[in-house]
């Protein structure tokens, strides 16, 4: 390697950072040749590296035999240069560059690797398909869209263990191979070669490790952590994916939403350069149900569910009387301008709200010139409809919409329809953002497949101050589990469920009766977090924590249609690396070291 290039790797000068300061100074770079043009005698060449681009210019008086080699540049190819830094004439002048008043004379070239045609065109302007994208990430990587998400990602990361050092949170490490334990999703299991018939289980998350740190005596731990979960995967859903994992002791509710609201208020400005202020609002989850259909509501626009239950009782539209009549409800959504939409469209929403919330049918209503018309406006009084669009606040142009059923078939499949139509009548504006905590969750839902009660966080999550009570008897909480709220808390970022944790139950009573009431025997219960409860009966502090998704907050701030846009390697929806071709076949050998035999399908 020519002596040149050596020094080079010691004290490069970087393309995108060059400046006019550095006038007449003689510089080296590395990188690659983005754009070319030769134009006989003298070859211009964008050269990129990871901070931008810079115009080197290779004339053939200057760089004599060099020049030859300089003809033979194409794209992509990997080039170093020295030369002069000199101010571009007022002619060649690119005001759209960053560099673009000036370039390098190049005096010494050398082409240190050569590479094939891009199978794409590595233009940040052009649309590439996500697939190609994915097998050829190294190359996407040279494009300014993932590059750039990427060193968001870096700068997002880096503050927030800035932040959280400063406020006395250590990082410590948790374990990938693990013991399986029911979490909510599906494992993914890795055989154990030493210790046949056995498994280990890749963590969903660190919580009953953070817990039992807490147990330690570590009082404030953090851990930018990946945790796996073999679920079916959405665009907001990796099976691998990032948390901010957090837990602290001695702390109440309120304490740990006070300091999650300072490091978010602080990375968020600091990164984004978004102002949030706190604290953040604060919704119950019933509300949120009922309002918005939804655990994780988009509060950027209106289009609140409202329960008309009550003003169209007593008329004489079956479909509504029966509802109600039978412990259900009738809710109404108003669409703005939503008048337009045509009975085919309402034919499609009706199709797809049976198909995937059981709604029965979805009636509605237009607001006209003479107030509500639809063919079922002659059931109700004009007094009721007058009363229906009030209560709506509907105007002309708008559109209402009924659900008419059980209370949970209603809010989800309306908070469903609220989502989609938003996008058209009420779209929220770009670069919007709300951010709020939904509190007071139920302990517990009741599950109808399996006849059982689940936890709607986790199993450690504890009973609020006030459901204690139902907790004080096997038998009450046998009756009133439903009603039991947690102290558990999600924060919600324009719809999307960005975080969510939980105080933790540290007495062993009330865990047992958790368990007992998800119907995990004290067996089962040993046998699967025997280790934990033992932990906690050596002086368990109060303590509680919380989880993010690193990659979810990092696609909203970024613009990403999926959390794919912000991983550096990620999976398609099938769950495959398509650059490595992962996952597949192993080797027979490979097998029998494990023990293992397939069935194959
Ligand atoms: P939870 O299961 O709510 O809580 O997870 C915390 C956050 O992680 C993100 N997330 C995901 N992101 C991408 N892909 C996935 N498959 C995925 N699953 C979850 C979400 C979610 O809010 N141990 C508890 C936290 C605690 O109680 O402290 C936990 O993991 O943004
Ligand atoms: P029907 O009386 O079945 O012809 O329905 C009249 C209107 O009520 C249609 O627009 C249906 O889509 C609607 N509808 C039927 N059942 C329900 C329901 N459970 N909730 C809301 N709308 C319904």
């Amino acid at each position: 390697m020519e002596d040149w290039i050596l020094e080079g790797y010691r004290a490069r000068a970087w393309a995108g950072e060059t400046t006019e300061a550095q006038e007449g100074k003689t510089l080296t770079l590395f990188g690659w040749s983005f754009r070319f043009r030769d134009q006989g005698g003298v070859i211009f060449v964008d050269l990129r590296d990871r901070t931008g681009i810079l115009q080197v210019v290779l004339r053939k008086e200057i760089l004599e035999e060099d020049f030859t080699a300089a003809e033979k540049i194409r794209s992509e190819y990997v080039i170093a240069v020295q030369g002069k830094l000199k101010k571009r004439d007022a002619e060649s002048i690119n005001p759209k560059m960053k560099t673009g008043t000036i370039e390098l004379v190049v005096e010494k070239l050398v082409i240190l690797n050569q590479a094939k045609t891009p199978p794409f065109s590595l233009d940040e302007f052009e649309e590439i398909s996500e697939e190609n994208r994915l097998k050829y990430r190294y190359l996407d990587f040279r494009r300014d869209e993932l590059k750039n998400r990427m060193l968001k990602r870096h700068e997002f990361v880096f503050a927030i263990r800035n932040y959280l050092n400063s406020r006395k949170f250590v990082e410590i490490e948790t374990p990938i191979l693990n013991k399986s334990t029911p979490e909510g999703a599906r494992d993914f299991l890795v055989p154990s070669r030493l210790n046949p018939n056995s498994f280990y289980a890749l963590p969903q998350s660190p919580q009953i490790f953070k817990q039992i740190l807490m147990v330690g005596g570590m009082e404030r731990y953090f851990q930018i952590v990946k945790c796996f979960r073999d679920e079916d995967l959405r665009a907001d859903r990796q099976p691998e994916f990032t948390q901010l994992d957090m837990e602290f002791s001695f702390v109440s509710q309120e304490e740990i939403l006070t300091e999650i609201e300072g490091l978010f208020s602080k990375v968020m400005k600091d990164v984004f350069e978004l102002e949030l202020k706190a604290p953040f609002s604060r919704m119950p989850y019933r509300q949120a149900m009922e309002e918005y259909g939804s655990d994780k509501p988009d509060l950027r626009f209106g289009m609140k569910l409202v329960d008309v239950s009550e003003i169209v009782k007593n008329s004489d539209f079956q479909v509504f009387t029966v509802a109600v009549g039978t412990h259900g409800v009738v809710k109404a959504v108003c669409v703005p301008g939503g008048s337009v939409i045509s009975r085919k469209e309402i034919e499609d929403l009706t199709a797809w709200l049976a198909r995937d919330y059981k709604a029965k049918g979805l009636a509605y209503m237009k607001h006209g010139p003479e107030g509500l018309e639809s063919t079922i406006t002659k059931r109700f009084t004009p007094e009721t409809l007058k009363k229906i669009s009030e209560a709506v606040g509907s105007k002309e142009g708008d559109m209402i919409f009924f659900g008419a059923d059980e209370r949970q078939i209603v809010n989800h499949s309306l908070g469903a329809l609220r989502l989609k139509l938003s996008e058209r009548f009420d779209k929220p504006a770009e670069g919007s953002f709300h951010i709020s905590w939904i509190v007071d969750f139920p302990m517990f839902e009741w599950n109808k497949d399996n006849n059982r009660w689940d936890s709607l966080h986790h199993p450690f999550t504890s009973p609020n101050d006030e459901s204690l009570e139902i907790f004080s008897s096997e038998e009450r909480l046998q009756k009133e589990a439903g009603r039991a709220l947690a102290k558990a808390y999600d924060l919600v970022l324009n719809g999307v469920e960005i975080g969510g944790g939980s105080i933790r139950i540290h007495s062993k009573e009330v865990q047992n009766r958790v368990f007992s009431t998800l119907g995990i025997g004290s067996e089962e219960a040993k046998e699967k977090f025997g280790f934990l409860l033992e932990a906690l009966e050596f002086g368990a502090p109060p303590h509680g924590g919380i989880a993010f998704g690193i990659d979810r907050i990092l696609m909203l701030m970024t613009g990403g249609k999926s959390i794919r846009d912000v991983i550096a390697f990620p999976k398609t929806q099938k769950g495959v690396c398509l650059m490595s071709e992962c996952p597949s076949e192993v080797e027979e050998k490979q097998l029998q070291e494990l023990k293992l035999r397939l069935i194959k399908v």
